[in-house]
C-alpha cells in the first residue's frame, strides 16, 4: 500500500481517478471533463491514473493488482453490465449509490434499461457517462469510390466489395489490430450473422453455441479475417483506423471512440470518413457504457463523491461525450453540442434495437470473457472452426449459462 492512501480520514483535498484513456481522442475527452472538475474543485488535486491500453487491456490488470493490494484508486472506470456486477460487485468491492442518485436526481434523466446493468438487489453501483455504440463500418470514401465500390448495405456487399479490392490490389481492406480488436470484430460478426435476438440469446442461454446457425457465424468471421492485415497483433486500435483514413485500408469495424479519434486527427466527416452499422446489423445498436465507481474503502472518499458528481452532471457529460465520441448517458444533454454522426447516434439509440457488447463488459462477466478470449487467440492461429465452436461452447458450460 502506498503511504499515506490507507483510511478514509485523509484530507480530502485529492482524488485519484483510474481509467484507460491515455490517447487517441480518449484522454481529450477526458480532460475536458476534468476541467468542469477544477472549476467546480479547485482545492481538489486530480490525480488522472490513466493506464494506455486499449479497451483497459493493460488497466485492468494494474487495476486487479492494486485492488488485491488493497490499494484502490478513489474511483475507476467499470463498463455497465456483467463486468460491473459479475466482477466488483461479486467481489464487494464497490459502495452502492443510490444515495447520489436520489440526492441528483439522477434516475429521473438515466436511461431506464441501463439501471437493471448497474444494479444487484435494488442497490445501484456506478455513474454512466456515455453510450459508445460498437457494431460500427468505418470507411475510407475516396477508396471507395476510386474503386468504385458503393459503402456494403449487406453482409455479402461487403465480402464482394473487399475481394474486389483484393484483387485491384490492396491486401489487407479491413484493417485489424491487437487480440481485443478481433474479439470486438468477431462480436460484431456474430450480431450480422445470428441478428438481435439470436445474438441476445447466445448471452443468456435462450441459444446453444452448438447450433448450426452459431456455427455459420463462425464461417463468416473466418471469411472476414481473411481481408485483414498480417501484422495486426502490433497494432493498437488507433493504428488500425488510421489506416482508413490514411488510405491505407477501406474498412475497420471499431467502437465509436473511433470518430473521436478522427476528428483529433483533423480529418472531415463525410471526405475522410464515412460510416455505417456493420453490414447486417442495421437497425441494430450494439452498446456499451463506460461508468465510474465508488469503491467500498475508497481513501478520498468525500472527492470521489465530488467526481462522480460531476460525471454524472449535465455539465460533465456535455463537456466529455462531444470530445470522445460517444453520446451522453443522460437524456437531457444539449444536443447542439454534438456533431453530425454523434446526432444520428443518439437517434439510434432511441429507435434501434438495444444489444450489449462482449468485448466492452457487458453481455459477459471477466471469466467468460476470459475464456472466450482464450479460445478466440487459439482459433487466429488454427482457424478451425468446429474446435474453435466447441471451446465457445465449453467456455458457456464453464462460466455463462449453458447446461
Ligand atoms: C472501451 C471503452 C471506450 C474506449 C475503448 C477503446 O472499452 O469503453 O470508452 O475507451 O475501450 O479504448
Amino acid at each position: 500500500m502506498r503511504p499515506g492512501k490507507s483510511t478514509s480520514s485523509l484530507p480530502q483535498n485529492q482524488v485519484e481517478v483510474f481509467s484507460w484513456w491515455t490517447g487517441g481522442g480518449e484522454a481529450a475527452g477526458l480532460d475536458a471533463m476534468i476541467e468542469v472538475f477544477h472549476q467546480k474543485h479547485p482545492e481538489i488535486e486530480f490525480i488522472n491514473a490513466a493506464v494506455a491500453g486499449g479497451a483497459g487491456t493493460n488497466a485492468r490488470a494494474v487495476l486487479a493488482a492494486r485492488l488485491q493490494a488493497g490499494d484502490p484508486p478513489d474511483s475507476w472506470q467499470g463498463h455497465a453490465g456483467q463486468e460491473l456486477i459479475g466482477t466488483y460487485v461479486a467481489a464487494k468491492q464497490l459502495e452502492p449509490l443510490n444515495f447520489l442518485y436520489e440526492q441528483e436526481g439522477w434516475l429521473e434523466v438515466m436511461p431506464e434499461m441501463l439501471i437493471p446493468l448497474i444494479s444487484q438487489n435494488g442497490q445501484i453501483y456506478s455513474v454512466p457517462v456515455n453510450i459508445h455504440r460498437a457494431n460500427m463500418l468505418w470507411y475510407n470514401p475516396k477508396v471507395l469510390s476510386a474503386h468504385q465500390i458503393a459503402p456494403p448495405q449487406t453482409f455479402d456487399e461487403w465480402i464482394a466489395a473487399m475481394e474486389k479490392l483484393q484483387a485491384e490490389g490492396m491486401e489487407a481492406p479491413l484493417s485489424l489490430g491487437e487480440q481485443w480488436t478481433a474479439m470486438h470484430l468477431f462480436e460484431t460478426v456474430l450480431l450480422a450473422s445470428l441478428g438481435p435476438q439470436d445474438y441476445a440469446g447466445i448471452w443468456t442461454g435462450a441459444v446453444g453455441w452448438d447450433t448450426p446457425q452459431v456455427q455459420r457465424a463462425l464461417e463468416n468471421y473466418l471469411t472476414v479475417m481473411r481481408f485483414t492485415n498480417s501484422d495486426a497483433a502490433s497494432l493498437a486500435w488507433q493504428d488500425a483506423a488510421q489506416l482508413v483514413v490514411n488510405g491505407d485500408a477501406a474498412f475497420n469495424v471499431m467502437g465509436d471512440w473511433a470518430e473521436g479519434f478522427f476528428k483529433e486527427l483533423g480529418k472531415t466527416p463525410r471526405e475522410d470518413f464515412g460510416w455505417q452499422p456493420v453490414p447486417g446489423t442495421q437497425g441494430t445498436f450494439q452498446f456499451l457504457s463506460d461508468s465510474f465507481v465508488l469503491p467500498a474503502n475508497a481513501p478520498h472518499r468525500d472527492a470521489a463523491v465530488a467526481w462522480l458528481k460531476v460525471a454524472g452532471s449535465k455539465e460533465g457529460q456535455d463537456a466529455f461525450n462531444p470530445v470522445k465520441g460517444s453520446i451522453p448517458a443522460r437524456s437531457d444533454a444539449d444536443r447542439s453540442l454534438y456533431d453530425e454522426y454523434l446526432q444520428s447516434a443518439m437517434d439510434d439509440w432511441q429507435t434501434n434495437t438495444v444489444v450489449g457488447s462482449l468485448s466492452h463488459g457487458v453481455v459477459a462477466n471477466d471469466s467468460w470473457k476470459q475464456e472466450i478470449d482464450t479460445a478466440l487467440g487459439l482459433f487466429l492461429q488454427s482457424k478451425d472452426v468446429a474446435v474453435f465452436q466447441q471451446a465457445l461452447l465449453a467456455a458457456c458450460q464453464k462460466s455463462g449459462p449453458c447446461p
